[in-house]
């Protein structure tokens, strides 16, 4: 119900510091399960997903202490339940991954079927084809997920290039007996990180990061203090921000090869990048120009950056064609684009965009985490007001947006449902 109220046309100037990785979070918050000993993790983002993912693990018994606002004592020891509600797993998909990390430690799991989404149709054939083939029985019954079964390592080859099945099939087979071959598995940052923290518990996985994976089964994973990456999608959407508002930002807490898809594509738009060791500049000294996108998993352009890209490009000279390679259904954000006066046609899973070269301010709807995020830049670039509503589903996954926003010079505010009401009571 709460709202963004941006007054746009303002160049971003200054530095912003990244948030841990919330794909890799939503993984390895579970992933603690698998542990014989409690387990400290560090940078976890502040965001409603990580708070989702902390309040399942205390409702199945875990001890989730709070050591500062970005790291966490969990121990996982007090578990004594194995399922996941329909309740708690509809408010986040990324639920799925307690299906693998309570398989893979107990040898059973019941989580909530994951339902729709705003991307198109979600399946999770890959996952339980993983289990299946590591010994699981796997049933769908009256909307939850069964699994269980003692697991015993296997030759796994998925048929679709999947982040969640590669994450779900690690968590499950990494006490497994014996080796897991894992093919055509997915190479994004976060599996890798995924991988290391398992590897820090004491677990025996070699690959991540490349389209095969060997998992060797281990008895007993022990505690371990572990830091989550940077967040490569938080730290693109600021990217574009500082490109669209024609800015110059500096963004810190970064690692520079996990934004390389990203910083190609904007050099080619004629944005400037400048790469550190941790941190990467981004600013504008001239006009930006058309290119063509193609989304595609890992190291491919993230599709998870597709909204902010495309945003840009109607702020560039000429004709830029953005095609989705990942999702059936990502161009929903689109039709609120055009109340600012893009000019954009989708036909499928392609957008042709012709650049106007400017934006203006509206009212708008986020329909999803990235198309939020899109919104906001549109808005920061845009001269006049834009009110972006339903922004729930962009604190699913950005810390603190409108703070860091306004810290780089951005009129930014959140306005809250209540403030709304006492406005409207106060008019009467
Ligand atoms: C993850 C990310 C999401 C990102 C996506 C692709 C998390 C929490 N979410 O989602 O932000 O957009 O990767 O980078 O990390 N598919 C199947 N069968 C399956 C699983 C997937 O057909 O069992 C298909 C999907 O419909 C989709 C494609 O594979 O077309 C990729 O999906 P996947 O990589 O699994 O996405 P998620 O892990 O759900």
């Amino acid at each position: 119900m709460d709202k963004f109220i941006i007054k746009g046309g303002r160049p971003l100037v200054g530095e912003i510091t990244v948030s841990g990785a919330k794909n890799a979070a939503v993984a390895i918050i579970p992933a603690v399960i698998l542990s014989d000993e409690p387990c400290v993790l560090e940078n976890v983002p502040d965001i409603s997903d990580v708070s989702i993912s902390l309040k399942i693990l205390h409702e199945m018994g875990a001890d989730v202490e709070t050591i500062n606002a970005s790291t966490f004592r969990i121990d996982p020891r007090g578990i004594n339940n194995y399922c996941v509600p329909y309740e708690s797993a509809r408010k986040m998909r990324a639920s799925y991954y307690f299906l693998g990390a309570l398989l893979g430690k107990f040898g059973q799991a019941r989580v909530s079927m994951p339902g729709g989404c705003p991307l198109g149709d979600r399946p999770i054939d890959q996952h339980l084809k993983a289990f299946t083939a590591l010994g699981a029985d796997c049933n769908i019954d009256h909307g939850m997920v069964d699994v269980s079964g003692k697991l015993v390592g296997n030759q796994i080859y998925l048929d679709v290039v999947s982040v969640g099945a590669t994450m779900n099939a690690m968590l499950a087979s990494v006490k497994a007996i014996g080796l897991t071959v894992l093919e055509n598995a997915a190479k994004e940052p976060h599996i890798v990180d995924l991988a290391n923290f398992l590897n820090s518990m004491g677990a025996d996985i070699m690959g991540a990061g490349t389209d095969v994976i060997k998992i060797r089964g281990v008895g007993k994973l022990r505690s371990t203090n572990y830091s989550i990456i940077p967040d490569q999608i938080e730290a693109g959407t600021y990217m574009v921000a500082a490109a669209a508002t024609g800015g110059d930002v500096l963004i810190k807490n970064i690692i520079p090869k996990h934004l390389e898809p990203i910083s190609a594509k904007l050099e080619k738009i004629g944005v400037n990048v400048q790469e550190f060791d941790d941190s990467i500049r981004v600013w504008v000294d001239g006009p930006l120009v058309k290119s063509n996108v193609k989304t595609m998993p890992h190291p491919g352009f993230p599709t998870d950056m597709q909204p902010q890209i495309a945003t840009l490009l109607t702020l560039a000279e000429g004709t830029s064609i953005v095609t989705e390679g990942v999702w059936e259904q990502r161009f929903r954000y689109v039709d609120e684009l055009r109340r600012m006066g893009a000019d954009i046609s989708v036909d499928g899973k392609v957008a042709v965009i012709e650049g106007t070269g400017e934006l203006m301010g509206a009212p708008v709807k986020a329909c999803d985490l990235r198309a939020g995020a899109a919104l906001i830049i549109a808005g920061l670039a845009a001269y006049g007001i834009t009110e972006i509503e339903d922004i729930y589903h962009i604190e699913r996954g950005y810390e603190n947006m409108d703070l860091k926003l306004q810290g780089l010079g951005a009129e930014i505010s959140k306005k809250s449902f209540q403030e709304e009401v006492d406005i409207i009571k106060e008019a009467l």
